[in-house]
């Protein structure tokens, strides 16, 4: 079967793609995304192809849509910061983007799975609960939010009209993201462990008791595997899944970091605030616990500490 993963080349789609390389029923794996590198990612094999277009092209995306046997991640998208800046691009990458991909499979025979990374963002607003769970009214307060909630909605009427047979992970923040920030408001959950460790001055913008709900990167592409690998028909209707999630205050991630770097005899650079409001109020607009006991039913693994996550890190990138 051929797997297409769109933002293939970004953080957890390069992650899948590495996870998916023990499979031999796979003989063709394509990472499409806006940005190739000059190589392949280490980890993947010749079974890989990068493809450099943009998902909002309808014609691009029906090119590599060319098999019935087909299975797609999507997870091409303007993140959340990014969302705020720039209305349009958000609408033409993650809403016309995420129709086009969607068309495409429904133009294969059969009902092709995709499963669509959606996030915590679909919720917010003054009335959300405390903890949201899969049956709360999803209030976006970010045009991303937005974007990912109308993603959801396709996912589930393209499922029951016998188009796809899709799903949709919601994930919560996911650390410990290597290399370089993208344009997400969460970035600082990455950054306050990633620039510290590799001896750097961390610049915080959220006051330090500003609280984040997360996932560690091996649990979160193991959640978005997992859900692909998932019995459509036990999934029901509604084929939102909340991704395993625990939350922390920036405090917290400091003092476990300090105890895995001393593990590590690592010496860290210091975290200091300089609060940014814009970061702020997109990340306060967020909630802080999502019921996922459906994503544990499934199988979907949880972590286990915030140390676990630090040390997975360190064994995976440092
Ligand atoms: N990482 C997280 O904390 C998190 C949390 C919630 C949801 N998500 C969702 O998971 C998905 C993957 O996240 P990530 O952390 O790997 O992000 P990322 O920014 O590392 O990867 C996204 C990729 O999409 C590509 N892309 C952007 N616009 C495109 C376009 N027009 N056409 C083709 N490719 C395009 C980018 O070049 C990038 O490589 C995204 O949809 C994101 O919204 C991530």
């Amino acid at each position: 079967m051929k797997i297409v993963i769109t933002g293939g080349c970004g953080f957890l789609g390069v992650g899948i793609a590495r996870k998916l390389m023990d499979r031999p029923e796979i003989d063709s794996l394509v990472l499409f995304d806006a940005h190739v590198p000059d190589a392949l990612p280490n980890g993947l094999d010749d079974r890989v192809t990068m493809v450099e277009g943009d998902i909002s092209d309808r014609v691009q995306v029906a090119a590599i849509i060319d098999r019935d046997d087909i299975g797609v991640f999507h997870l091409a998208s303007v993140v959340s910061a990014g969302g705020e800046q720039d209305f349009d691009l958000a609408m033409r990458v993650n809403f016309d983007g995420g129709r086009h991909i969607l068309e495409a499979l429904r133009a294969r025979k059969g009902t092709p799975r995709i499963v669509l990374a959606s996030s915590l963002a679909v919720f917010g607003g003054p009335d959300m609960p405390e903890a949201v769970t899969e049956m709360t009214r999803v209030v976006p307060q970010t045009t991303y939010g937005m974007t990912k909630a109308i993603g959801e909605l396709m996912i589930n009427d393209y499922t029951r009209k016998g188009f796809i047979d899709g799903r949709a992970a919601r994930l919560p923040t996911v650390i410990i993201r290597p290399g370089a920030p993208n344009a997400a408001a969460s970035g600082f959950a990455s950054g306050v462990f990633r620039e510290p460790l590799s001896g750097q001055d961390y610049v915080l913008p959220v006051a330090m008791d500003t609280r984040m709900m997360v996932i560690g990167a091996r649990s979160a592409i193991a959640g978005l595997t997992g859900l692909m690998d998932a019995d459509g028909e036990g999934l029901g209707a509604d084929r939102v899944v909340n991704l395993p999630n625990n939350a922390y205050a920036v405090t917290d991630m400091i003092a476990a970091l300090e105890r895995v770097a001393a593990e590590n005899g690592i010496t860290f650079g210091p975290v200091t605030p300089k609060p940014d409001p814009a970061i702020e109020a997109i990340v306060k607009s967020w909630p802080l616990a999502m019921e996922d006991s459906r994503a544990r039913a499934l199988g979907l693994p949880a972590d286990e500490s915030l140390e676990a996550i630090i040390r997975e890190y360190i064994a995976d990138w440092l």
